[in-house]
C-alpha cells in the first residue's frame, strides 16, 4: 500500500519540479536570444517611425504575427539603397540574392497547450508595449513580460474579457 503511493507520488513531484523549471516566469523575462545579425526595433520603428505592421503582417488580422521576410527588407536595403555598405546590410542582401532565408530566433514563445491570438487583442485597442514592453525604443527584442497565466487572467478580468479556461485551453 505504502510503496503503491510511493511509486506514485515519487514520479508525480519529479514532473510538478520539471513543469515548475520549465513554466517559471524568471526562465522567460529577460530572455534575449542572439539573433543572425543584430535587428535595431529602435533604428526602424522608433527613429524612422516605420509602422510595427509594415513589418509584422497578420498582427491585427489572425493569430500569428509573423516576422517579415528579406524581401519586405530589401525594399529599402535592396542594391544602392539605405545604408548598402553597412556590413549587416551587405550580409543580409547577399542571403537574398543567394535564397538563403534568415532565420531569426523566435523570442515570445508560449506553450502548446495554450491558445492566443494576435488580432483579437489589437482590434480592441490592446496596445503592443502591453505585452511585449517599449519595442520602439528597443536596440534588442528580449522578453519583458512574464506572459505566464496569471497575467494573462488579471488583464482578462480587469477588462471583461472571457476567462474561463477553454478560452485560452482548447
Ligand atoms: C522602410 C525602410 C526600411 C525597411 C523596410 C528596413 N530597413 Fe533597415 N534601415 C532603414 C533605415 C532608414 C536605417 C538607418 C540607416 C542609417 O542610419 O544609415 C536602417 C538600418 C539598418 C541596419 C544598419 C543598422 C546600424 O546599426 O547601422 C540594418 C542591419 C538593417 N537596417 C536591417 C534591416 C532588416 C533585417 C530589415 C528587414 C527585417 C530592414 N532593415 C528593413 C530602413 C529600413
Ligand atoms: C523593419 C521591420 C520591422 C519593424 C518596423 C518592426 N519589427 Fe519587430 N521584428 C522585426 C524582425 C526582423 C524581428 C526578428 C528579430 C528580432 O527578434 O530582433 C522582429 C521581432 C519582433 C518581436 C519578437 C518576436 C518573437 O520572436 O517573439 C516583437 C515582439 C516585435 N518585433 C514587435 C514589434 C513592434 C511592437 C513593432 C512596432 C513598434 C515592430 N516590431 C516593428 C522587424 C520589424
Ligand atoms: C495581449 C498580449 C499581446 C499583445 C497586445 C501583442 N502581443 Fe505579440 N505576442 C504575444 C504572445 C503571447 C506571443 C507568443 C505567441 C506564441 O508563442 O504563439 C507573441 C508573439 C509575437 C511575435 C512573434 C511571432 C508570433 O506570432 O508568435 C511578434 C512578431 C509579435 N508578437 C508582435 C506583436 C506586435 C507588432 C503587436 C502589436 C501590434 C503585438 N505583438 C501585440 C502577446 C501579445
Ligand atoms: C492587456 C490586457 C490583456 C492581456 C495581457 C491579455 N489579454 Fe487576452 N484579451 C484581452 C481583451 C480585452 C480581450 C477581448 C477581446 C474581444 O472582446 O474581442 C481578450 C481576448 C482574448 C481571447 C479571445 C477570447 C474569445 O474567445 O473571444 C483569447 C484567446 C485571449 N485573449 C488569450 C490571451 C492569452 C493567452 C493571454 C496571455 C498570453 C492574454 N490573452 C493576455 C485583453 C488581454
Ligand atoms: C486568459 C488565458 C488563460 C485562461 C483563461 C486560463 N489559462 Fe491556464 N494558462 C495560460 C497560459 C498563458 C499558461 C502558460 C503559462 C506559462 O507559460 O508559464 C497557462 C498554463 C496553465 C497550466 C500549466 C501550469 C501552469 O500554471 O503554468 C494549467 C494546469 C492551466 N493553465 C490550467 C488552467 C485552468 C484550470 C483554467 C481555468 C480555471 C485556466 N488555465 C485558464 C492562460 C490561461
Amino acid at each position: 500500500m505504502n510503496q503503491k503511493i510511493l511509486k506514485l507520488s515519487v514520479p508525480l513531484l519529479v514532473v510538478a519540479a520539471v513543469a515548475y523549471l520549465i513554466l517559471s516566469p524568471s526562465r522567460y523575462v529577460g530572455y534575449t536570444p542572439d539573433q543572425p545579425i543584430p535587428f535595431n526595433h529602435k533604428i526602424h520603428a522608433g527613429d524612422n517611425g516605420i509602422d510595427c505592421r509594415y513589418c509584422h503582417t497578420g498582427v491585427d488580422n489572425s493569430a500569428h504575427a509573423t516576422v517579415p521576410p528579406s524581401s519586405t527588407c530589401m525594399n529599402c536595403h535592396g542594391l544602392g539603397g539605405v545604408a548598402a555598405k553597412q556590413e549587416h546590410v551587405k550580409w543580409l542582401t547577399e542571403q537574398y540574392n543567394n535564397k538563403r532565408p534568415v532565420s531569426w530566433v523566435k523570442v515570445h514563445d508560449t506553450p502548446d497547450f495554450v491558445y492566443f491570438n494576435h488580432s483579437r487583442h489589437i482590434n480592441r485597442g490592446v496596445d503592443c508595449s502591453q505585452c511585449h514592453g517599449n519595442i520602439a525604443e528597443a536596440e534588442v527584442v528580449g522578453q519583458s513580460k512574464s506572459l505566464n497565466m496569471g497575467f494573462c487572467v488579471d488583464c482578462h478580468r480587469e477588462n471583461n474579457a472571457p476567462n474561463d479556461c477553454s478560452t485560452c485551453h482548447r
